[in-house]
């Protein structure tokens, strides 16, 4: 099949190698040169746990090209809308007009019977507008969002837990003829991950549009109910890790994305919440989202807490202290740092006095592009070399394993913050350690 994918950031350039891989022809478009030069060469413009792999693998076959140039999709079947949809400025709803010029610039290449497939996370109504303006071309939209993890991308795209098509309805219910023709197409492309039983879920468009932020909303939700809870273990001096341990054992609730700490941050998760509440709030729905105003504010607390936090340990200021801050992604396996909670918390800490030096074993350069004024250190001994307090603000496996004696022996003051709650408390304690962390005792 041959196939278009229209923005090649972390969702479409591995989309793209994906669908390669699956043995389809596929042209990669984006507006920004930097990326596509890189992805021409064969690289992977950001850190993606295999996806450089994977472009190895597809560049041998010579089926996926990458271009800038959006005349390039002419001749695609099927085109994949995967580009970006950040929170508007100053307000919560979402920026539409990159999806809006993606659709504008792909219709004199339509053909009838092309099918427009949107990736792109977007508010419930939005398919649907796109969907009267594609008709003139004879092209079919379907909404088919996507649910991969960054850190995990390759594997959530070629193996994901379930798709979803939003497909064209009549007035009486059912899909058109044209919806239908549509679907078979994307099946076709997503034939090998079909045939492994990945369950399909076949809707309407507003449904598959909410499908995907009430997902997103469910997970931040679950987030801030641990960390609502780790206030109130702070509050009595109770620990939050067992708490979601004992809770967790209920499969009901399930253990998964019950690690509190510094809460949720990223390109999707907090944009995704404010927009889903921004739609709400047009259609006369806002009441029934209320709560996830509180989810974003409990998420956001977190960090103004663990500031807090770092104030106590230095007793009662940290004026002129040196802070290092051990992750710059909003999670580990990222370089993402969009709305980053490690870099919010640091920049916080520096604005307040403090002389914070921050890295991250994959980051360093997108923090550096959006803190210019935060210090960067490649490494974590030349981090935390004579450091007041140390922050371990993103979970990556190497700070997981770090040793308390070696790390000891050249900050200034053995204080420790494990802003993700991954640290064995014991072991630093026994270390000589002051440790400290949000809701255990
Ligand atoms: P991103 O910023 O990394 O990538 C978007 C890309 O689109 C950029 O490279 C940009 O240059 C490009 N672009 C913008 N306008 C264009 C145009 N007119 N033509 C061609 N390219 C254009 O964003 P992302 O993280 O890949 O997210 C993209 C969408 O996917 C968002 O709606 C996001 O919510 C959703 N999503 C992302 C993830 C994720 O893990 N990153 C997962 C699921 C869904
Ligand atoms: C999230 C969703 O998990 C994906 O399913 C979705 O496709 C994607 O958003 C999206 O729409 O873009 P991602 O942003 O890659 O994926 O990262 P997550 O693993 O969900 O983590 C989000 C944030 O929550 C991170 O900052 C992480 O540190 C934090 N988190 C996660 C916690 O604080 N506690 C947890 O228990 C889990």
């Amino acid at each position: 099949m041959r196939i278009s994918v229209i923005g090649c950031g972390y969702l479409g350039a591995v989309h793209a190698a994906a669908m390669g891989s699956l043995g389809h022809d596929v042209v990669g478009v984006d507006v920004n040169s930097i990326k596509i030069d890189a992805l021409a060469a064969g690289c992977a413009p950001f850190y993606e746990p295999g996806l450089p792999e994977l472009l190895d693998e597809v560049a041998d076959t010579g089926r996926v090209r990458f271009t800038t140039d959006i005349a390039a999709v002419a001749g695609a079947a099927v085109h994949f809308v995967c580009v970006g949809t950040p929170q508007k400025r100053g307000e919560f709803g979402a920026d539409l007009a990159y999806v809006h010029a993606a659709v504008d610039q792909l219709l004199p290449h339509l053909q009838p019977g092309d099918v427009v497939v949107g990736k792109s996370t977007v508010p419930v109504g939005t398919a649907e507008q796109l969907a009267e303006q594609l008709a003139p071309t004879g092209a079919t939209l379907i909404w088919n969002p996507e649910f991969l993890r960054e850190g995990f991308a390759v594997k959530d795209t070629l193996h994901p837990d379930r798709f979803v098509y939003g497909l064209p309805h009549a007035e009486h219910g059912v899909p058109t003829p044209e919806g239908l023709a549509a679907k078979a197409l994307l099946d076709e492309v997503y034939a090998t991950p079909l045939s492994e039983g990945i369950p399909l879920v076949v809707t309407d468009y507003a449904t598959a549009q909410l499908v995907k932020v009430a997902a997103n909303s469910f997970l931040a939700t679950k987030i801030s109910f641990i960390n609502a809870m780790a206030e109130l273990c702070e509050a009595t001096g109770a620990d939050v890790t067992s708490l979601a341990d004992a809770i967790g054992h209920d499969e009901r609730i399930g253990r998964r994305f019950l690690n509190a700490g510094l809460g949720f941050g990223g390109g999707c998760l907090p944009k995704d919440i404010r927009a889903f509440m921004a739609r709400a709030g047009e259609l006369g729905a806002d009441q029934a989202l209320s709560f996830l105003r509180e989810v974003d504010s409990i998420n956001m607390r977190r960090r103004v807490r663990m500031v807090d936090l770092a104030r106590e340990v230095c007793h009662g200021s940290i004026v002129g202290r040196r802070v290092a801050v051990l992750g710059a992604a909003f999670k580990p396996d990222s370089d993402d740092v969009r709305d980053s909670p490690a870099l919010s918390v640091a920049a916080q800490m520096q604005l307040q006095g403090a002389h914070v030096t921050v890295t991250d074993p994959q980051a360093i350069g997108n923090a550096r592009a959006a803190w210019p004024s935060l210090k960067f250190s490649d490494t974590v001994m030349g981090a935390v070399a004579g450091a007041d307090v140390v922050l371990l603000a993103t979970e990556w496996s190497e700070y997981r394993e770090l040793d308390p004696d070696e790390l000891g022996a050249v900050v200034a003051e053995r204080r420790i913050l494990d802003g993700r709650n991954v640290l064995d408390p014991a072991r630093w304690r026994t270390a000589g350690w002051t440790y400290r962390a949000l809701g255990r005792p």
